[in-house]
């Protein structure tokens, strides 16, 4: 997610996660290109699997920058058709790229050709006034699109299950007002498995906690979650466990125990991104890494103050060294009621009784 998932996100989500795949923002192919390639695409060797999000249309570019990716050391790269911001429409990428299914077929084959590593794209139910839960026309349009890019050799697509509105609608109110149709997604997949039995079909959409996704877990190949794992990040604990028992267990301690650990690899990893900036003689900013971690404490007792802390610029300025850096974690969270000595009452499984 543009500004979100930068790899200080992704190293975090990944100390909450072993198991699930993390992509990076979306990256311009041009940037990718004839930008500063290491800014774009440089990530922590933990972050494995990773998957990087190409935005463009030109197949030649996009291929080039698929094979960047791949020497760069990612594991799949994905082409969004989904976004629907103004600027991306200019470029005449992302959502509206649904309107023209040959030139993403000509993309996916040319980074096909372009890699050895998995392809796949990301799109929306249909756009505008298109309504592919009523209309047969509109169901075998998205149907067609998915199954184009199969042919072209992409192995998944995930499907933003709403309709990008291309004009009139903010790419944030494009996020919320088009409805969701999980049960259209859901038949997509029936359908293109059909004919191809391998490919994957990712539903994305509006899944707002670990409950939602166990809900939906058998109708798909896997759960796209983006705006519920930034804003709630402990959800991801649970995830390992989800998948592991086949969709069954979603629930998820957040104990003293659970904390304690999780506070240790943060510390470990702002740790030595400190000394790989001391290294490259760059500045560092704590802030660039505490701004993803806020909504850990959700729901807990303490929660503000912590947040509070861990935005507040005075503060953050003077953490420069790596015993700062454990000080300053250590103290932030000191208040909050996680720690308090009746620690049973505070074992929370969290997540079962949605
Ligand atoms: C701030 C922000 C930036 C986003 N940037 C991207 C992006 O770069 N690429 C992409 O495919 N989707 C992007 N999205 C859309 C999300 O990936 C996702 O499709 C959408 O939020 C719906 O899923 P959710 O309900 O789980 O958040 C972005 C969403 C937000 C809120």
């Amino acid at each position: 997610m543009m500004e979100w998932s930068d790899r200080h996100c992704r190293s975090f989500h990944r100390i909450l996660s072993k198991e699930a795949i993390l992509y990076t923002e979306m990256v311009n192919s041009g940037a990718i290109i004839f930008g500063d390639k290491a800014r774009h695409l440089d990530f922590d060797k933990n972050e494995h699997p990773v998957v990087l999000q190409l935005g463009g249309s030109e197949p030649e570019d996009i291929a080039k920058a698929a094979s960047i990716g791949q020497q760069w050391g990612y594991d799949q790269i994905d082409l969004n058709c989904g976004c629907p911001s103004e600027r991306v429409q200019r470029g005449s990428f992302g959502a509206c790229l649904m309107r023209e299914p040959e030139l993403v077929a000509t993309c996916v084959k040319a980074m096909k050709e372009a890699t050895d590593i998995p392809i796949s794209v990301k799109h929306r139910l249909g756009l505008d006034e298109m309504n592919p839960a009523e209309n047969i026309q509109d169901y075998q349009f998205v149907l067609n699109f998915i199954l184009k890019v199969a042919e072209m050799g992409a192995s998944q697509v995930t499907i933003h299950a709403r309709n990008a509105i291309l004009k009139g609608l903010s790419p944030k109110e494009n996020r919320t007002v088009p409805p969701l149709r999980y049960e259209v997604a859901k038949q997509l997949r029936l359908d293109v498995k059909k004919d191809f039995p391998d490919f994957k079909v990712i539903l994305n959409g509006g899944l707002e906690n670990n409950a939602d996704i166990a809900r939906h877990w058998d109708d798909f190949d896997g759960f796209m979650i983006g705006r519920a794992a930034y804003h709630h990040p402990a959800i991801l604990i649970g995830w390992d466990r989800l998948i592991q028992s086949g969709g069954k267990d979603y629930g998820y301690f957040l104990n003293e125990n659970v904390w304690l650990e999780i506070q240790e690899k943060i510390i470990t990893y702002t740790q030595s991104w400190y000394r790989e900036c001391q290294q490259k003689n760059q500045p560092f900013h704590i802030g660039s890494i505490t701004r993803h971690i806020l909504g850990l404490a959700y729901g807990l007792a303490g929660a503000r103050h912590w947040r509070q802390v861990l935005s507040d610029h005075r503060i953050l300025h003077q953490v420069q060294s790596e015993k700062s850096i454990r000080d300053f974690f250590e103290s932030a969270s000191q208040n909050l009621r996680i720690f308090s000595a009746d620690n049973e009452e505070l074992t929370l499984l969290v997540g079962t009784e949605e």
